[in-house]
């Protein structure tokens, strides 16, 4: 039988707007979702809205709406983003749902009957907008810790007995050192349990929105307190006779400000106190930032994941699926789950350029254009290269431990990985020159990059959907679908038919910042001025023109000559032939304006050293009116390595 595993996410607040940081959350989930239903899992995957905070009633209110028409139509909208986002969730719970109601009431009862709440006067400061309660002490000039208004409150409430789990949570997590990840923020728990857990109060005067508190309409159940019951809600606790098939949850995410005292404290308390079983581990995830601050709708810093796609899409004329690809792909690979990661524009762009449209993009594009050029049209009946077999096992091993961590960013560059081994490997046996001499080694070197391409559409399947989708379709097989047909000969048997490479993310022409401006020069003399033609050209004839060959060419890798101030010696492909080029266009352009993008190379130029550097070819560029370089590229992305005449 197909083990069960149950992966839950932190459900963000209708009143906020969905952004890159808590879509980090759900993403992760997914992830993690669909790499365990890959590994054959039975998996059940948890997303929601967290609807019953008195802040959202006070933001509808303020549109004088009906909140919960309100709340209906926001949680619908980040139920579309994480459709869009193809977030595969198996259950959506919204906690002013009647099962959530229902489930919440219970387990406050079921806590109550077990003697872990009692009632009490409540004094003290509460901060709406993050829904926590503080001490006096707690409060820093007036406001709350993260520097929020706080208001005094005094009321006769219900208490949750957290003191009394206190040894008991502290023998759990030294019994199981992977209950709390990462490890930093484990110690983290640790010290704030080793200064003592309090009592929390868990209800509030009835503001007319809430769930009732069972007996006492008069009160509502703590936001926070109800929050954290969704988990074991959506497993259809306590009416569904199967809800015990899905919990306890294989993992919890969720991000970094919420794991110390709510799911590494109050949710395990919480769950031993009614004598249900605790969830197998809570990873925590860092804060996406943005211009240094956590991303967030109160401070007005946030970027839309959907907003961010789309305008990709926009640039690059690639489809939306494809766009939240790069996006999951940005967020996968830069997420940590020890710090905080910062997002910026630029970064965004320039990781799809060098990841996806140069090494995942160049990687399809080779292994397709050389198997057709030298006849192969469908996969050939020989057995791939050891050294390929390896790499493929040892970064499926390398995926698979990492995620056995949670470690996505980690899985997510042993998948790339593996892309990049595809350039060196098709580098270092050259297949054009097997070609050349009729080596019959060609068709296995033909067979492992098809079976390297196949096994990084495996790994990449739980980060890029699509992305891997497409990377099937082109390779002409299905969708891989379990682990075990990663780097499996029979997952892409010989005789396969071989579709024509289509790019999948064509490079994206980002603008070139502004200069700086420079301080006004003397004017130039006036033949500097316009640039001229010669006026005594040495005609050639059109035999002595089609001498020179032209190639377009795709510049791979860029480094600067040291001790030449204007020289880089450049790595192209032209179509799949790599070669250097020294070029002298390092005034004019950084290695990251380079990489990656299309220009055009003279290929039949004898070859010269230059500064001790062997140049097999010169590229084309126009001259400014100061003598700089203005690089020569296609009008649009042209079939790698066209001839140009
Ligand atoms: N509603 C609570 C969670 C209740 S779970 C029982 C909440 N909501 S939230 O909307 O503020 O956050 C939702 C998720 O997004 C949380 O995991 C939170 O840590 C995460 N993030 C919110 N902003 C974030 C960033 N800027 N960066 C990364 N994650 C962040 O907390």
């Amino acid at each position: 039988m197909a083990h069960k595993s149950t992966v839950c996410t932190a459900i963000p607040y209708v009143n906020s707007v969905p952004h890159i940081g808590n879509i980090l959350t759900d993403l992760s989930g997914d992830v993690t979702a669909r790499y365990l239903r890959l590994r054959g899992h039975d998996v059940f995957f948890q997303v929601g809205t967290d609807e019953n905070g008195l802040k959202i009633k006070e933001a509808a209110e303020a549109q004088g709406r009906d909140p919960y028409e309100f709340v209906a139509e926001i949680s619908k909208r980040f139920q579309d983003i994480f459709d869009a986002t193809k977030i595969s969730y198996d259950d959506f719970i919204r906690t002013t749902s009647d099962r959530h109601v229902r489930a919440s009431q219970a387990l406050f009862s079921k806590l109550q009957e077990n003697g872990h709440i009692y009632s009490g006067l409540y004094e003290g400061w509460y901060d709406v907008s993050t829904e926590t309660f503080f001490r006096e002490e707690d409060l820093v000039d007036g406001k709350s810790p993260d520097g929020n208004e706080v208001r005094w409150v005094s009321e006769e409430n219900f208490f949750f007995r957290l003191s009394a789990f206190e040894e008991a949570l502290k023998d759990h997590i030294e019994a199981n050192p992977s209950f709390i990840r990462p490890n930093n923020r484990r110690n983290e728990v640790i010290s704030f349990i080793n200064q003592g857990l309090r009592d929390i109060c868990i209800t509030r005067k009835n503001p007319g929105w809430g769930i009732p508190v069972p007996g006492r309409d008069d009160l509502v159940i703590y936001v926070w307190f109800d929050a954290l019951i969704n988990y074991i809600a959506s497993t259809g606790w306590p009416d569904a006779p199967d809800w015990d098939t899905k919990w306890p949850a294989t993992v919890q995410w969720v991000g970094k400000d919420i794991l110390t005292r709510f799911h590494a404290t109050l949710w395990p308390a919480m769950l031993l106190g009614a004598g249900l079983p605790l969830f197998d581990t809570v990873v925590a995830h860092g804060w996406v930032l943005l211009g240094g601050d956590k991303m967030s709708k109160t401070k007005g810093n946030v970027v839309r994941p959907l907003e961010l796609a789309d305008a990709l899409a926009e640039r690059t004329s690639i489809s939306q699926e494809i766009a939240v690809d790069a996006l999951r792909h940005y967020l996968t690979a830069t997420m940590s789950l020890e710090n905080d990661s910062q997002f910026t524009y630029e970064d965004f762009d320039l990781r799809y350029n060098a990841d996806l449209a140069n090494d995942l993009g160049n990687a399809l594009n080779r292994s397709l254009s050389i198997a057709h050029k030298f006849g192969f049209s469908t996969v050939p009946d020989v057995a791939p290269e050891a050294e390929a077999v390896q790499a493929i096992q040892e970064a499926k091993q390398a995926f698979a431990v990492a995620m056995a961590d949670y470690e996505i960013a980690r899985a997510s560059s042993a998948a790339f990985g593996l892309i990049r081994f595809l350039g060196k490997y098709i580098d270092s046996r050259a297949p054009w020159a097997l070609a050349k001499n009729n080596d019959p080694e060609l068709a296995a070197v033909i067979t492992s990059t098809l079976h390297v391409m196949r096994a990084a559409e495996g790994l990449v399947r739980p980060l890029l959907p699509s992305t891997a989708d497409a990377l099937a379709t082109q390779l002409g097989v299905e969708p891989t679908s379990h682990w075990d047909q990663i780097g499996d000969p029979a997952s892409l048997p010989a005789g396969t038919a071989l579709k024509n490479p289509q790019p999948i993310f064509p490079r994206l022409e980002i603008e070139k910042k502004a200069p700086e401006p420079k301080a006004p020069k003397e004017p130039k003399p006036a033949k500097q001025d316009k640039p001229k033609v010669e006026e005594t050209l040495t005609e050639i004839t059109i035999d002595d023109f089609a001498k020179v060959k032209f190639r377009v060419a795709r510049i791979v890798e860029a480094e600067a000559i040291e001790g030449a101030d204007k020289l880089y010696k450049l790595q192209v492909m032209i179509g799949e032939e790599k070669r250097q080029i020294v070029s002298g266009i390092r005034k004019d352009y950084t290695p990251e304006d380079l990489i990656g993008r299309q220009i055009i190379v003279v290929v039949n130029l004898k070859p010269v050293k230059l500064r001790g550097v062997d140049s097999n070819g010169m590229l084309l560029a126009a001259t400014d009116e100061n003598g700089g370089a203005i690089l020569l590229q296609p009008d649009r992305e042209a079939p790698e390595g066209a001839p140009v005449k």
